[in-house]
């Protein structure tokens, strides 16, 4: 073990001995290089008064060394804020503002100790990080039968997990039943460790649960962790934001699990992908929380460290550019209004599919799931494979949607103009028939 690990496991330790137990070999092995390049550098950036030859990059006139035909597409950003690297952790204002974004966005988080979030290359490689802290190979992972296939790739295929899945939905609503049964089943083999992967807004459903069912999935997982196992539970928060019914709880999960429980170690995974509409510039956060431990506690810091040597190993940053342009669009005044407006957009699309759903033709091809939220709804299909139902409308009717499985297909109506939705369930419901 490096001595700078054995450092960072010893706070932990003695902060939050649940936490350490709930760390993968390599979560436990993993540190920050902070007595190598990157701390020799950061003490020449204070102290160089002279010349400063520590870093690879390249420096002119008192600025990154660049192309004018790259930097005048970018006017409004300096060559030092455009090009040059970010720390692995991430920007540190770009760290603060978000934290203060998602403290607005959730005030049950308010007075929960939490960590500063750290900046990931997406919410893909959140939940990747996470999955490098948490899980070895043979560990249960507990997430929904309604899932994104990327969790399977990244926790089953890549870590070794084990999947098992709860049914989602009850009655049309979440399956809390279904939920505690397979929990409760994997402590019955005498399991100590669990890690749990929620999703709300639920790909590929758009369903979040109520303030009620929010509240039973948190004593659920309480009563686990009062029994003596650990619990590694993840919010993926990715269309966070995107609630379209008023009776639709607006707040992520995370604020109820936040400081719960000594033995649950809660991660918020979010991004600005999906909530700020910028897929493509790959900015994501891990924020984290574990009950008994105080605001002040150096267990956030040693934390944040291995995940920062990790980020540091891998990718070694993320993109400064892209954060500096979600930062700068944190920091306008404007910043919750435009969100606002384009989430009154996906508000209406929701509201249109819901209303054309209504009509009766439809029941005999389709069921849809609940949906309240996010930007995807599903339909089970009757008496027809879902896959060959996609191919059909694909080559036929020139419609794009995803077969889930054998009976689910999705419909990313965040894709889809308003008054384009009634066509486009016609059409899925044209292709139903003549395959019928
Ligand atoms: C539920 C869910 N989580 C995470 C992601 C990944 O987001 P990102 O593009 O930031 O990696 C997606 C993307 O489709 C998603 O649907």
């Amino acid at each position: 073990m490096n001595p700078l690990a054995e450092e960072l496991n010893k706070i932990i330790i003695s902060e939050a001995p649940h936490l350490y137990e709930l760390l993968s070999e390599l979560g436990r092995r993993f540190y920050f290089p902070s007595k190598g390049i990157l701390s020799q550098s950061a003490e020449a950036k204070k102290k160089a008064f002279k010349f400063n030859a520590t870093i690879g990059t390249a420096m002119e006139h008192g600025e990154a060394m660049h192309l004018d035909c790259l930097t005048s597409q970018l006017p409004a950003i300096s060559p030092d804020n455009a090009l040059l690297y970010a720390p692995s952790p991430g920007n540190q204002k770009l760290r603060e503002a978000w934290l203060a974004k998602d403290l607005k966005d959730n005030s049950e988080m308010n007075g929960k100790p939490c960590s500063l979030p750290i900046v990931t290359c997406g919410l893909s490689h959140s939940l990747s990080l996470i999955a490098d802290m948490v899980a070895d190979a043979g560990d249960v992972l507990v997430y929904p039968d309604k899932n994104w296939g990327n969790y399977a790739l990244n926790f089953v295929q890549r870590k070794g997990a084990i999947p098992r899945l709860f049914t989602l939905f009850k009655d049309g609503g979440f399956n809390l039943d279904s939920f505690r049964e397979t929990l409760e089943a994997v402590v019955a083999e005498g399991r100590k460790k669990i890690i749990v992967l929620l999703n709300f807004p639920n790909n590929p459903t758009g369903y979040s649960p109520t303030e009620q069912e929010c509240c039973g999935i948190a004593a659920t997982l309480k009563s686990i962790a009062d029994k003596g196992v650990n619990l590694a539970v993840i919010v993926d928060d990715a269309y966070f934001g995107l609630f379209f019914k008023p009776e639709t709880r607006r707040q992520s999960l995370f604020g109820k699990l936040a400081g719960l429980h000594e033995r649950i170690w809660a991660f918020k995974a979010d991004a600005a992908t999906k909530e700020v509409y910028v897929w493509g510039l790959r900015v994501g956060f891990v924020t984290f929380s574990i009950g008994g431990v105080a605001a002040d506690s150096p267990l956030f810091e040693a934390v944040n460290a291995k995940m920062g040597g990790l980020i540091r190993a891998v990718i070694s940053n993320s993109s400064a550019l892209s954060q500096h342009l979600v930062l700068n669009a944190l920091n306008s005044p404007d910043f919750f209004a435009q969100r606002e407006a384009k989430a009154s957009v996906m508000r209406r699309r929701a509201l249109k599919v819901e209303e054309v759903l209504k009509n009766s033709d439809y029941s005999q091809a389709w069921e849809a799931y609940p949906f309240n939220s996010g930007y995807f709804m599903c339909l089970k299909i009757n008496g027809v494979n879902a896959n060959a139902l996609r191919v059909h409308l694909l080559e036929k009717h020139g419609v794009g949607t995803i077969a889930v499985n054998d009976t689910d297909l999705r419909v990313a109506f965040s894709c889809i103009e308003v008054e384009n939705i009634p066509e486009l369930f016609s059409l899925i419901f044209q292709a139903w028939k003549d395959l019928r």
